[in-house]
């Protein structure tokens, strides 16, 4: 494709694009496809001529279309929201279309610049304080993985540099909540700790883990000769917004005063880790800060600016307190990376795990630049609103039930019309939210809590207005009388 033909088909792109978001809201939120009908209509070999490019972007439209739940629409309300704002998406396009590579800060400076710019901007945002600095990664769960790697290294005072954990004389333990995202026990694995050496800890009525337990279950693994390396605790875990209280974890950790030495020196204090991959974007709200209250005394966060914020997917950004902790770790330095400039500059190959780096600062900073610190409060506030108000519309009607306090932008919820047994209405709720999910006229979350089946309501897709989630409880009025 010439330059030229890459305006035309281009333009052609963008307006497809365009079409589709002005569009979006009108079709079936979740996909209607049955398993297997996408693939089967498609060839299964390639072309061997090349093709024209309409007939490409026809196929968009008949085939790829119609097999797609629509996370942009203003009715979805599943998992969470994973906004793609436009101007962040020609970020994205401006990425892919400069092809640029960041191995090294000297094989793209602007992208390791614009990184750092855009990045402190986001800490400033989220009232960090400047002893933090970040990273952009893919998601969530990388950053959890290398906060993982970071604390077992911590803890064995560089045991990568050894015989690694296999030859650790005493297990490491991690320690997290029973409602944290399954993505800390996949880096607690991946990481090498072991599935025995992983604690869920109990949680409150709230839903938050207990500081007590936590202290508990850490004196029982001392006591036994283990090493509690590190805590991942969750600001807005994912069944319900739940808040881990930090202040009070990290003053469980800083209790804990090691009495053994290791190699003759004192062990390091075990590792804080908050995943706040979700309730991340609401601390551009000053009033929301509370809910991380005491993230000062933590090692690293993750906030995912690509769900609620608004930065097109992939864009999760990592924070640490200790960036030369995090680069002995992670670094490696062949001689084809080394340049002269190394030293006074930024490798961020050496803040993660891949060697290649995406220019995905620009996602960011378009969206930053686009809407304004104002513009983007402006809509996390309306959703906030959103929330309450089906909170309070849920709580005053005969047998609906919110399940669990609503600090953000999620509503977990049940029909428990009289009569039921818990497994008559464990089946009630997964087919009404079924019947709904299947209507395409929203898209909710049936998740466990307590071991039970409810709904989760989780508001926050860019355009959703009240008039949606009006719409949107009309319809769960409706379904569960069928
Ligand atoms: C609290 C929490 N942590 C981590 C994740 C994983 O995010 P990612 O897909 O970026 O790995 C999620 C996903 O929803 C989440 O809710």
């Amino acid at each position: 494709m010439t330059p030229e033909e890459f305006r035309r088909h281009g333009h052609a792109v963008v307006d497809w694009i365009a079409d589709y978001r002005a569009t979006v809201a009108e079709r079936p939120v979740m996909a209607q496809t049955a398993p297997g009908e996408i693939k089967a209509r498609l060839p299964p070999s390639p072309p061997d001529q090349p093709e024209p490019f309409e007939a490409v972007l026809a196929d968009l439209d008949t085939i790829v279309l119609p097999g797609l739940s629509h996370w942009q629409s203003p009715s979805f309300f599943g998992y969470f929201p994973c906004n793609g704002t436009l101007g962040s998406v020609l970020g994205d396009y401006v990425s892919t279309g400069l092809g640029v590579l960041g191995l090294a800060w000297q094989s793209s400076p602007a992208l390791t610049e614009v990184e750092e710019v855009a990045i402190d901007w986001l800490r400033q945002m989220v009232g960090l304080s400047d002893a933090w600095q970040g990273v952009i990664q893919d998601t969530a769960s990388t950053s959890t993985l290398l906060a993982l790697i970071c604390a077992r290294e911590r803890a064995t005072s560089y045991a990568l540099g050894r015989g690694g954990l296999q030859a650790e004389p005493q297990p490491l333990v991690v320690y997290t909540s029973s409602y944290s995202h399954s993505s800390v026990d996949k880096a607690a694995l991946l990481a090498g700790f072991g599935k025995d050496n992983i604690r869920h800890i109990a949680c409150d009525e709230t839903f938050a883990l207990r500081p007590d337990a936590l202290a508990a279950a850490i004196a029982e693994d001392r006591a036994a000769g283990r090493v509690p390396c590190a805590v991942v605790a969750t600001t807005g875990t994912t069944t319900t917004t739940a808040l881990d209280p930090v202040r009070a974890i990290a003053d469980v950790l800083r209790g804990q005063t090691p009495d053994e030495t290791v190699r003759g020196q004192t062990p390091p204090g075990i590792w804080l880790h908050i995943d706040a991959a979700m309730a991340g974007s609401a601390m551009v709200l000053p009033e929301c800060r509370w809910m991380w209250d005491g993230i000062e005394a933590a090692d690293s966060l993750v906030l995912n600016p690509h769900k609620w914020l608004g930065a097109a997917f992939d864009c999760t950004t990592y924070f640490v307190r200790d960036p030369e902790h995090l680069v002995r770790v992670m670094s490696t330095n062949p001689s084809y990376l080394q340049s002269s400039a190394d030293g006074r500059v930024k490798n961020y190959r050496d803040w993660g795990i891949p060697l290649g780096r995406r220019f995905r600062a620009l996602k960011l900073w378009f969206l930053i630049r686009e809407q304004g610190v104002s513009g983007l409060q402006t809509r996390l506030r309306r959703d906030l609103d959103n929330a309450r108000w089906l909170r309070d519309q849920v709580s005053a009607t005969p047998a609906w039930r919110v399940l669990a306090p609503v600090p953000l932008q999620t509503i977990c919820v049940r029909h428990e019309p009289p009569g039921l047994t818990p497994e008559g209405m464990d089946r009630h709720t997964q087919a009404w939210c079924d019947r709904l999910n299947r209507s395409g006229q929203a898209y909710l979350t049936p998740a466990t809590l307590d071991g039970r089946w409810m709904v989760r309501v989780s508001i926050g897709s860019e355009h959703t207005e009240r008039a949606d989630v009006e719409r949107l409880w009309a319809a769960m009025q409706d379904e569960v009388t069928r």
